[in-house]
């Protein structure tokens, strides 16, 4: 007798271990059950994907969904819809919710109301002023992707600044910790600059390029005295780039897809507090540099550092508007027309949101597709051209600072664990994420 199928995927190109093949994916139980060719018939539901591309489903390392304490910005139904929607299968949370995500309490509170999510999801515990001694347990609940340490004021209170208090986050527990790098006492004593202009322009004069640089190199040298992890998020210049590029013995590193894209002054003169974000978009020279530690090998992971907030925040005279973008439907559009028009393979793509996510937060089952492995796939049409509108946008602020651009490679179809969370742009009915599991937890 053929074999049966839950799912079979025929005909796409599809991206496997050993580069690209026109071959088909055989899914039974929420795994990859077979790659090769699947029999005519032998599943129950099929997804024709001649002229489209297979990709392992991409994970978005950093995203903040809101819920709970500020609702009307975004919740995890509306993010995690627009994840799906830009074909996004699993997302990493961060804590700055209210109240944080600092104890076991918060975490439990966030998973259970993750039931009503539309892809795979693990939250990061944030470290405070109290619970670094509470941190090593924690990072190893179920549904923990690790801990978050702010080195610099953003949005919401954490905050963890000194040497010898970040010491104490680095010593408590084993996994790689990421980092917001930005140094606080700078911030600090450059703040009036930013009130003086009172226009976004002043972001990236505020916190200026010796801001991100100072907290990066002091973090990587903690975490070497620690022989700690860790993971520098959003890293925005070249200087960082360059000094990073010496520390893959300690420190992985992630971009983001606006800082990849947009540059000053230009966002900020079009977009103004809508171009606002922490750390900020720099100039073309950054631009540049950040390009080049993604051709270098430098970067390991794009996240989208989705951080919606309404227009009526963001218009708000500077710099009370508060910093942060949406982007979590937008990141595979903005880097496939980036893959469109040279600037990385589609295979480094993969690489950035699937292989690396997996590889240096230890996901098990995810980031490849291969036999036994989780059958989450995002499909691309790569020919596919048209503009992203924020009225397409399912994030619940309504915005996004790419509204008219027109890109090149869309995702057409979304699979988490066998089951469609989208298809041309039609969300499944229900929600249907799980918790993301790790090598290193519990479960
Ligand atoms: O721009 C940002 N917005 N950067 C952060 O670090 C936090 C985020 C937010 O939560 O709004």
């Amino acid at each position: 007798m053929a074999e049966t199928y839950d799912l079979a995927i025929r005909g796409g190109r599809v991206v496997t271990p050993s580069g690209p093949a026109e071959t088909s994916v055989g899914v039974r139980d929420g795994r990859i059950a077979a790659i090769g060719d699947i029999p005519a018939a032998s599943a129950g539901e099929e997804i024709e994907a001649a002229g489209l591309t297979v990709l392992p489903g991409a994970i978005d390392t950093q995203v903040h969904f809101r819920e709970p304490g500020a609702e009307h910005k975004e919740d995890l139904a509306h993010g995690s819809r627009a994840a799906v929607a830009g074909g996004v299968t699993a997302v990493f949370e961060m804590p700055n919710t209210n109240p944080p995500t600092v104890d076991a309490a918060a975490l439990a509170d966030k998973l259970e109301r993750a039931g009503g999510m539309w892809c795979d999801h693990a939250f990061f515990a944030g470290a405070d002023r109290d619970n670094h001694a509470a941190l090593a347990e924690l990072e190893l609940l179920p549904g923990c992707c690790g801990v978050k340490v702010f080195m610099g004021s953003s949005t919401g209170g954490l905050l963890v600044d000194e040497d010898g208090a970040l010491a104490s986050v680095l010593a408590s527990g084993r996994r790689r910790v990421a980092i917001h790098a930005e140094d606080e006492p700078r911030l600090v004593e450059r703040r009036r600059l930013a009130d003086e202009e009172g226009h976004a322009r002043a972001h990236p004069v505020w916190r200026d390029v010796d801001s991100a640089l100072l907290a990066t190199r002091r973090v990587v040298g903690l975490a070497r005295e620690a022989n700690r992890p860790i993971h520098v998020l959003h890293v925005t210049t070249a200087e960082e780039i360059a000094f990073l590029g010496s520390a893959k013995d300690i420190a992985t590193v992630e971009c983001l897809p606006q800082h990849l894209t947009l540059e000053a002054p230009d966002c900020y003169e079009r977009l103004g507090g809508y171009a606002q974000v922490n750390p900020p978009i720099r100039d073309a020279r950054h631009r540049a540099g950040l390009w080049a530690g993604v051709v270098q090998g430098v970067v390991d992971v794009l996240g989208s550092d989705h951080a919606p907030h309404t227009r009526e925040e963001k218009e708000r005279r500077y710099p009370a508007s508060p910093s942060g973008m949406p982007g979590v439907q937008t990141l595979l559009p903005l880097m496939l027309n980036h893959v469109a028009e040279g600037r990385l393979t589609l295979e480094r793509l993969v690489d950035l949101l699937c292989y690396g996510p997996q590889r240096i937060y230890n996901i098990r089952g995810k980031g490849r597709i291969a036999v036994g492995y989780d059958a989450d796939f995002t499909l691309v049409d790569l020919a596919a051209r048209r503009a992203i509108g924020a009225a397409d946008q399912h994030a619940k602020c309504g915005w996004t600072p790419f509204d008219g651009m027109e890109t090149t490679g869309w995702p057409v179809a979304t699979v988490v664990r066998g089951r469609v969370a989208m298809r041309d742009g039609e969300l499944a009915a229900e929600p249907l994420g799980a918790p993301v599991r790790f090598w290193d937890t519990a479960a």
